[in-house]
């Protein structure tokens, strides 16, 4: 049975809209696994948009599940992980500019010695890590010979595809993909775009460890308890 890692990074995102200090992401993560997730996920980015320093501390100390740390490929992040040790550290490529996650890793030839850097310096800190990569056998064998004990396998593609045939496409690219991985020794995770319509088909693919959701999750999260919130305004002002 596949598990679900929830990522609470938009829950910071309103909060950092008001820079208040509510909603908390910390709050939001306990009542995820109070609903059954077996992970948090977070993406502590460079320019702190969403989750902060002080969240992560906060998550490592709290949650009873395990952690999932999104993080870049830079000193600072890599320092970070060390210190606040998550269960999964998984490696993301990370711009400024961009609204999301935007693909899987660059394997190219000049991105692999700052990969092998960054897995051996966690590795020697006894911490595990995936590399969130596009569903190709090409970068599936390149992660596994860079050591890897993970994929995430970027479901984007899949999220985004138009028609059935690319659907069908999608899926059998993330299906090859994770059979290889596992073949090779790999867990095999994925996510991104995964909502409550898509979901079913890609938990048919066997070796898909963990899903990880965050946006869909969060969106629901929002209208579901809106009466609710609402009510119990009224019910203050009404008094
Ligand atoms: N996996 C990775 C590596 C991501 O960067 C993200 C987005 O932060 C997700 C999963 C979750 O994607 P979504 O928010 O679309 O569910």
């Amino acid at each position: 049975m596949p598990r679900l890692s929830v990522n609470v990074d938009h829950i910071a995102t309103l909060r950092e809209a008001r820079r208040s200090k509510e909603p908390d992401p910390v709050t939001a993560a306990l009542l995820a696994e109070l609903g059954g997730a077996k992970g948090i996920t977070v993406h502590l980015r460079e320019d702190r948009r969403h989750i902060q320093e002080r969240d992560l501390e906060l998550l490592r100390e709290v949650i009873k599940t395990k952690l999932d740390l999104e993080m870049g490929l830079s000193e600072g992040a890599v320092k970070i992980a060390l210190r606040i040790h998550p269960e999964l550290a998984t490696l993301v490529p990370e711009k400024r500019e961009e609204v999301t996650t935007e693909g899987g890793l660059d394997l190219s030839k000049p991105n692999l010695s700052r990969l092998e850097e960054v897995i051996s310096l966690l590795h020697e800190g006894k911490i595990l890590v995936s590399l969130f990569i596009n569903p190709t056998p090409d970068s599936v064998k390149k992660a596994h010979k860079l050591g890897a004990d993970f994929v995430e396998l970027h479901t984007g593609l899949y999220a985004e595809a138009k028609n059935p045939l690319e659907v069908s496409t999608e899926i059998e690219k993330i299906a090859g993909a994770a059979i290889l991985a596992k073949k090779l020794g790999m867990g095999v995770n994925a996510g991104h775009g995964l909502n409550y319509q898509n979901v079913e088909k890609v938990c048919l693919i066997r070796e898909i460890e963990e899903f990880s959701i965050g946006h869909s999750i969060i969106a629901r999260a929002c209208l579901v308890g809106i009466r609710e919130a609402v009510q119990e305004m009224i019910r203050l002002i009404e008094q």
